[in-house]
């Protein structure tokens, strides 16, 4: 478990594959006084990710490594964390699948964002599925991670209506927006029960 002694932050690696919203909301969270975070690496394993432009605009070490080698890119990974003293990952729109075996190695949280009400709609497409299904209701969810896709214990949801002219593009914007108000919260929930 991480350990928020003596500055009482958070010392976190945010990890992205695409737009980065969400990782351009943390950097805002990080700087807000008091804030339990504090980003010292960003890792992406997309070289295009548009998101990468918000950690080198804010001078966040930034990291990409292809995957192509899972393994491979999973100990590189590991190594970095180590040496940076890493005690927190955030996933934020990372599109691979963590290992059991990085999971048993990185000594601390790790915490996804995802957009669905879990355990409803695990993986991908999750707007297109609940509004095939007729769903009142999706939302977004951040929870720890296991070595089950999308199955760690819940930290903290949001629920938000779905509206009959909704479709994936709307349900998926709207969603986001509740996605950046979530992940400040879980890490503040998770920072005052350390
Ligand atoms: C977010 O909606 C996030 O919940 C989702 O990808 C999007 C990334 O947006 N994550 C997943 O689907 C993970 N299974 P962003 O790059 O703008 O933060």
């Amino acid at each position: 478990m991480a350990r928020l002694i003596g500055n009482k932050k958070f010392e976190a690696a945010i990890f992205i594959s695409g737009t980065g919203s969400n990782l351009k909301n943390l950097i805002k969270f990080s700087r807000l006084k008091n804030s339990p975070l504090k980003i010292n690496l960003v890792i992406s394993n997309n070289k295009k990710a548009q998101g990468l432009v918000h950690s080198k605009k804010n001078k966040i070490k930034t990291k990409v490594f292809s995957f192509y080698n899972h393994k491979n890119s999973e100990n590189k990974i590991l190594n970095i964390l180590k040496k940076e003293e890493i005690n927190l990952i955030c996933l934020a729109g990372f599109m691979k699948i963590l290992s059991k075996n990085f999971i048993k190695n990185f000594r601390g949280p790790i915490l996804n964002i995802h957009p669905s009400l879990l355990p409803k709609y695990k993986g991908l497409n999750t707007h297109e599925k609940a509004i095939l299904n007729k769903e009142k209701f999706s939302g977004c969810t951040v929870h720890f991670v296991n070595s089950k896709l999308d199955s760690g214990k819940i930290i903290l949801q949001r629920k938000i209506k779905i509206y009959k002219n909704d479709n994936a593009k709307s349900l998926q914007k709207r969603i986001l927006k509740h996605e950046h108000i979530l992940y400040p919260k879980a890490i503040k929930k998770l920072a005052s029960n350390l």
